[in-house]
């Protein structure tokens, strides 16, 4: 795990490695002020094939379509980047959330709303990630059951790590915490797409308009 793995943002020095936070002009509150939004994160959760990444897509395009700025960032794609030297292994899973939310908060910092569609397994981490991301986090539960996903199977992961030939696969041989507070929750085995972006949005739809 990295070291200062929990220092708080809005402390201003850092005394073990003699860093000090630089305060500049151009801050979040005047970025949301040119944009015209204010700038949050909805952090999807829940299993592989949950339906995650379709949702995030539907979501931003929505959003895209009502003149928000807006950033998606999506599990494999990230794993493919700025995640390409993490595995899965416990501390490679939180070392990856750990990343991502700092990139969130960053991107919020940069007046952007941010969809995050990652699994994020573990309830520690998405308590980071909400601790790094501070008040603009809002957890949006995918909670298709294994049942379903595994039916699904979309890219044939269930079945490959069914035949031991994937270790730590949540649902599977690697557990899923069930977040116990989250925002919203949508079930994609009961909702269609249009719904659950519908659902989401009216459950966010005071941020969305609230006035910068
Ligand atoms: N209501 C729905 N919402 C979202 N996806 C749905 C819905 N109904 C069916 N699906 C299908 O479920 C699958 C969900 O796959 P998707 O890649 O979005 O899952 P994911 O949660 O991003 O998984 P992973 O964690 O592996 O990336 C897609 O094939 C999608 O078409
Ligand atoms: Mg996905």
């Amino acid at each position: 795990m990295t070291e200062g793995f929990n220092i708080q943002r809005d402390e201003k020095t850092d005394s073990r490695h003699n860093l000090t936070w630089h305060m500049m002009e151009i801050n979040r509150q005047k970025r949301e002020k040119q944009m015209q939004q204010k700038a949050f994160t909805i952090w999807m959760s829940g299993l592989s094939g949950a339906g995650k990444s379709t949702i995030a897509n539907a979501l931003e395009k929505r959003l895209y379509a009502m003149g928000k700025k807006t950033m998606l960032l999506d599990g494999d794609n990230v794993r493919m980047g700025l995640n390409s030297n993490l595995g899965f292994s416990d501390e490679d899973r939180v070392e990856n959330i750990r990343r991502i939310a700092e990139v969130a908060k960053l991107m919020n910092d940069a007046g952007l709303i941010v969809i995050t569609a990652f699994i994020s397994p573990y309830r520690h981490d998405r308590e980071n990630a909400k601790q790094i991301i501070g008040d603009g986090f809002r957890e949006v539960y995918v909670s298709t059951s294994i049942e379903e996903c595994e039916k699904r199977d979309v890219k044939g992961l269930y079945k490959a790590a069914r035949e031991g030939k994937i270790a730590q696969f949540t649902g599977i041989t690697s557990p899923y915490e069930i977040p116990e507070h989250a925002d919203v929750v949508v079930d994609t085995a009961e909702m269609d797409v249009e719904t659950c972006v519908n659902h989401i949005l009216e459950q966010l739809k005071s941020l969305l308009r609230e006035s910068v």
